[in-house]
């Protein structure tokens, strides 16, 4: 028989939900906030709000696009954390409402563990696919930097990661200083396609083991633009590709060296990545070319599975009704990485 569930993500500013039959996506609809833009960055306050608008259109489009009437789900997943608790509650209590009502499991999904679980979704028609556990991947996000060997689906060994800035917060924070829109990390891709990675050097952190600095590299890009204003009030438009190139080098070289390092030393026969940040077009080349040194298979979520979506959250749900893992209403969501 098959099995269908409804996803629902709302851990930051997306609001999305999706059906999946069994790890196929049958829909995955995604409301990406714009409230934020002019903000440099997500108001808390405005996500939890937004979210309470889109939620309910969100949810409808999904089934209909599905083509599933809401009496044959399975299960209903949802993101319980890490994520804002405004923006959390808004879908957490809608999940709880929705399978009480139709009297069907529920299913708390950690936000982390469905990016990189991502992986294994496909397509209609497409063949069921996905890296072999263990595998080896880099989970790279606003709110994370994970260095993961992935033992099963729900055994996640943290081997490394950053002890500050995430990989995406300093796309975003280099795309500030720049005068770029939020989020950054797209915007900085396209420019960089136009720019020259070699034309202005910044220094990466060499932290000892498989861990990661971003805060360093941040700090010495505001100094170097702020001091060249300085001298040249358009040096910022007048370099934009460059600067955009050489920042994103900075931070792809800093995620890869790491990588090559815990490469070294992996039972790992897969490479996966996982997260926003994995859909950047540098870094999909770089770890591309990491594999091939490496000889190792490398797995890359589809551009749409990278970011924030409910088809991921719905295939983590998935592998844990299988399992029988479900909770109770009362269960509360939290905010911050569960030692991930
Ligand atoms: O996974 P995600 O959607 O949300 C979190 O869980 O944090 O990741 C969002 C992050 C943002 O920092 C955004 O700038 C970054 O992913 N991002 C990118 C690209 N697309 C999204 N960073 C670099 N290049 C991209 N093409
Ligand atoms: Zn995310």
């Amino acid at each position: 028989m098959s099995v269908y569930i409804l996803g629902i993500e709302s851990s930051c500013d997306d609001t999305s939900a999706a059906v999946i039959e069994g790890t196929t996506i049958l829909s995955n609809v995604i409301a990406s906030q714009k409230v934020h833009a002019e903000y440099g960055g997500v108001v808390p306050e405005l996500a939890s709000r937004a979210h309470q608008q889109n939620i309910i259109p969100v949810i409808d489009t999904a089934l209909k696009r599905a083509k599933i009437n809401k009496n044959q789900l399975s299960a209903i997943a949802f993101t319980n954390g890490p994520g804002l608790l405004g923006s959390l509650l808004v879908g957490s209590s809608f999940a709880k409402a929705m399978a009480y009502s139709l009297n069907i499991p529920l299913i708390q999904v950690d936000h982390l563990q469905a990016h990189v679980l991502a992986n294994f979704l496909q397509k209609p028609g497409e063949p069921i696919a996905g890296p072999s556990c263990p595998f080896l991947c880099l989970t790279v996000s606003g709110g994370h930097t994970l260095l993961l060997q992935v033992n099963d689906y729900f055994d996640m060994q943290r081997i490394g990661g950053t002890i500050d800035d995430a990989a995406g917060e300093a796309f975003d924070k280099a795309a500030k200083i720049l005068g770029l829109p939020y989020p950054g990390g797209p915007v900085i891709d396209r420019y960089a396609h136009e720019g020259d990675p070699n034309r202005f050097h910044f220094a990466i952190s060499h932290l000892p083991g498989l861990d990661y600095s971003f805060s360093g590299l941040k700090t010495s890009f505001l100094y170097f633009v702020r001091d060249n204003l300085k001298e040249n009030p358009n040096f910022i438009e007048e370099n934009l590709p460059d600067l955009c190139a050489s920042i994103q080098y900075a931070i792809i070289r800093s995620l890869t060296d790491k990588l090559k390092k815990a490469l070294r030393d992996t039972p790992c026969q897969d490479l996966v990545l996982a997260g926003g940040v994995s859909a950047n077009s540098g870094l999909r080349e770089a770890a591309a070319n990491v594999a091939r040194r490496y000889h190792k298979n490398l797995f890359l979520p589809t551009l749409d599975l990278t970011t924030d979506n409910a088809a991921m959250i719905a295939v983590c749900g998935y592998f844990k009704f299988r399992q029988g893992d479900f909770v109770g209403v009362d269960v509360v969501p939290y905010s911050s990485a569960r030692g991930k």
